[in-house]
């Protein structure tokens, strides 16, 4: 199998802090990867360089044996459902979306079938003309993976996409996911909800103070810790010593 996503020796400080620590990853195409930690322990730092949002201090970063620094071709192939999300509140979400599409010189017909096919997927298609000022949290959220969706992207990066979402709106995006790494997306997703973690994820990271301290299936988790039976939580929280 082929690397998708490869960090090597990945850092990055703010001033004395250093929130990414030599970080090496590898991510196969068709994963479904968990990436864990604690409060601060660097999901989003991590998330925003591999993303190129945010320049690392040292490392290399390639997405489909790519260097991250090959714009146009990134971005062709990533999505990203970033932590914090701003939006244009006075848009509508069809409006949201075709300046996205537009962005990325999706056009005509294809424009069309696309916006309408991920306002279905996400199921805004009813409230397509309101504007996202009206949206409440979970319909903000599902707007975000449209948008991220637009360019039908090979590699889905996800910080906490299911974050304050009811249990209905949890599943609907746990569901999606599910479809999208069936048709062969690579996925990488940070969360703090173990449960969902477990029932997603092929393989997880689990990092620590800007460092990972453990990779490996559940299974090959539970054996390394000598925590056979056990749930994920009780094995995240004998390795981050909480
Ligand atoms: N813009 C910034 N300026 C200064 N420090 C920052 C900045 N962004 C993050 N940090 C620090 O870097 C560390 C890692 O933060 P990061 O947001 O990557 O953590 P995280 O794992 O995503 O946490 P959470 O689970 O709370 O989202 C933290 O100590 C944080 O305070
Ligand atoms: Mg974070």
């Amino acid at each position: 199998m082929q690397d998708i996503i490869s960090a090597e020796n990945l850092s990055k400080s703010y001033g004395a802090m250093k929130a990414v620590n030599g970080l090496r990853l590898h991510i196969q195409k068709g994963e479904f990867f968990g990436f864990l930690g604690p409060n601060g322990a660097g999901k989003t730092t991590t998330i925003r360089m591999l993303t190129g949002i945010l320049k690392p201090d040292h490392g290399k970063i390639t997405i489909d044996n790519y260097p991250l620094e090959d714009k146009l071709r990134i971005a062709k192939l990533i999505g990203v459902v970033p932590e914090s999300r701003g939006f244009y509140e006075w848009m509508t979400a069809a409006e949201y979306l075709e300046f996205f599409a537009d962005l990325y010189g999706i056009a005509g017909k294809e424009k069309e079938k696309r916006i309408a096919s991920l306002l279905a997927e996400v199921d805004l298609a009813e409230r397509k003309n309101s504007k996202i000022g009206a949206y409440s949290r979970g319909m903000k959220q599902r707007l975000g993976l449209a948008r991220a969706l637009i360019n039908n992207p090979r590699v889905l990066f996800l910080d906490e996409p299911t974050l304050g979402l009811d249990p209905q709106g949890q599943e609907d995006i746990r569901s999606l996911l599910k479809k999208l790494n069936g048709n062969g997306v690579t996925i990488f997703f940070s969360s703090h909800l173990l449960n969902e973690v477990s029932d997603l994820c092929s393989r997880i990271g689990i990092i620590n103070n800007g460092k990972l301290i453990a990779e490996g299936t559940i299974d090959e988790l539970r054996e390394k810790t000598k925590l056979k039976d056990k749930t994920l939580t009780a094995i995240f929280l004998h390795l981050t010593g909480k």
